[in-house]
């Protein structure tokens, strides 16, 4: 069991009230007991409290305040360091050693616009929906290779390879270059080196092994989201190298770790509902509602956020510089917003969830990712018979801003 981190001394303008004890990596219930200590969090913390974990940061939880918070970007900023100064820094650089920016995720209003805008279209429900039996096929592959064994490990048979023979397939780049990606995948995952000189070192080996592919679609179109993503422009400004290898980390960034961990969770809670199994089986048409209501009850996604000026949010003093968590999943199973939040409830009354988060950084890749985990979820109940999960190997979970299930054993009869 990892340790906690040492709890900091709380700051004068932090009100006793709102101490509340979490650390975000290493809650032992968090580990232990996945959402169900999410759920306890939502029930008994203040709305928005601050716990001495992590150096000390807020951690706003309720629904409505997580709202508000992914809505005031003026005074919860997406980036530590202002992207002006990363933009003044790369202007001095040449192309191959500017900072890589996952963009833009990591900046604010007003510039976030100029990089969101082009990839609305390239990320658009049309294009993301033309992916689909490339999709199928690859997840119908995966689970036909565990099927006869009776049984799988589905992080690493299913969940990680999935995503990544899904990016190479959108990016064109060659499946050939799965077993590199996988690689760049785990040390993504498990380095937790946040020095900003580890990071670009990883998001630079990403954008290396792109690299090539990226020069070829600019030379030579072809039906793919790395060719689209050269029709960018940005404001009148034609995309450059630097702009589309941006992008790419981003992508890999926001698109792998997450649908990963999304699918671990949910074959997770298929597994300890075989009535849910069956009624899908026999009425796949529901599975679409399914999905949604598994990211409801298990949203996975804690994003974090920088208070940029001294300020007042909600009834509480926040200072510059203050580290502010988007607890999305305890904000979706908050009793003041969704009645008995904790049932898996299909035809839900209100089924507005927060998953992929809202205000200007809300996901851009919600119809991809709904579309890999409804084809998943399809896939599994067509091809396997009734699965559940192994009495001898417990789940176990990793926090971070990113939960999910460290490992899944899943048996079903031969
Ligand atoms: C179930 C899977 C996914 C979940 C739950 C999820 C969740 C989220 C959330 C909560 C945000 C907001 C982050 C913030 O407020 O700072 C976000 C942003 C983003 N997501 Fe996803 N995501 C998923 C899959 C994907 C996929 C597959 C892609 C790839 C296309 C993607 C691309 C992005 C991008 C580019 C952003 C940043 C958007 C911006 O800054 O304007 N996501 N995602």
């Amino acid at each position: 069991m990892p340790e906690l981190t040492p709890a900091v001394a709380k700051p004068d303008h932090v009100p006793d009230e709102l101490v509340y004890d979490f650390d975000y990596h290493y809650d032992a219930g968090l580990i232990a007991h996945g959402h169900d200590r999410i759920a306890e969090i939502a029930r008994e913390a203040p709305a928005m409290f601050w716990t001495p974990r992590h150096g000390g940061h807020w951690v706003v939880a309720a629904h409505f305040a997580v709202h508000a918070a992914q809505r005031s970007p003026e005074i919860f900023s997406n980036g530590p360091v202002p992207y002006e100064a990363i933009a003044a820094y790369n202007a001095t650089q040449p192309d191959d050693q500017k900072a890589l920016i996952p963009l833009p995720i990591t900046v604010d209003p007003p510039h976030h616009d100029t990089y969101r805008k082009p990839l609305n279209k390239t990320f658009s429900p049309k294009n993301m929906l033309a992916l689909k039996d490339q999709i199928r096929a690859l997840a119908a592959g995966l689970i036909d290779r565990i099927k006869d064994q009776g049984h799988c490990e589905f992080m690493a048979d299913v969940a990680e390879p999935l995503p990544t023979q899904i990016f190479l397939a959108l990016f064109g780049l060659p499946q050939s270059k799965q077993r590199e990606y996988r690689d760049l995948v785990a040390d993504h995952l498990h380095d937790t080196d946040m020095d900003p000189r580890a990071i670009q070192k990883r998001l630079r080996k990403v954008a290396d092994v792109m690299r090539e592919t990226i020069l070829d679609r600019q030379r030579e179109p072809k039906d793919d989201v790395l060719s689209l993503l050269w029709q960018s422009d940005f404001d009148g400004r034609p995309a450059t190298l630097h702009d589309i290898e941006n992008y790419a980390v981003m992508l890999f960034v926001a698109g792998l770790d997450t649908v990963m961990n999304g699918m671990g969770l949910g074959a997770r809670h298929l597994a300890t509902d075989p009535e849910l199994q069956r009624k899908l089986r026999d009425n796949p048409a529901l599975i679409a509602e399914a999905a949604e209501e598994i990211l409801r009850r298990y949203t996975f996604t804690v994003p974090p956020r920088f208070v940029s000026e001294d300020s007042e949010f909600q009834g509480v003093t926040l200072k510059k510089g203050e580290k502010a968590l988007m607890f999305l999943p305890a904000a979706d199973l908050d009793p003041g917003e969704f009645q008995n939040p904790e049932a898996y409830t299909l035809n839900r009354e209100n089924k507005a969830h927060i998953a992929f988060g809202t205000g200007p950084h809300r996901c851009l890749g919600s119809h991809l990712a709904r579309i890999e985990l409804q084809v998943l979820y399809e896939e599994m109940v067509k091809a396997l018979p009734e699965f559940r999960l192994d009495p001898d190997k417990p789940v176990t979970f990793h926090g971070g801003n990113v939960i999910g299930p460290d490992t899944l054993h899943l048996v079903w009869d031969k």
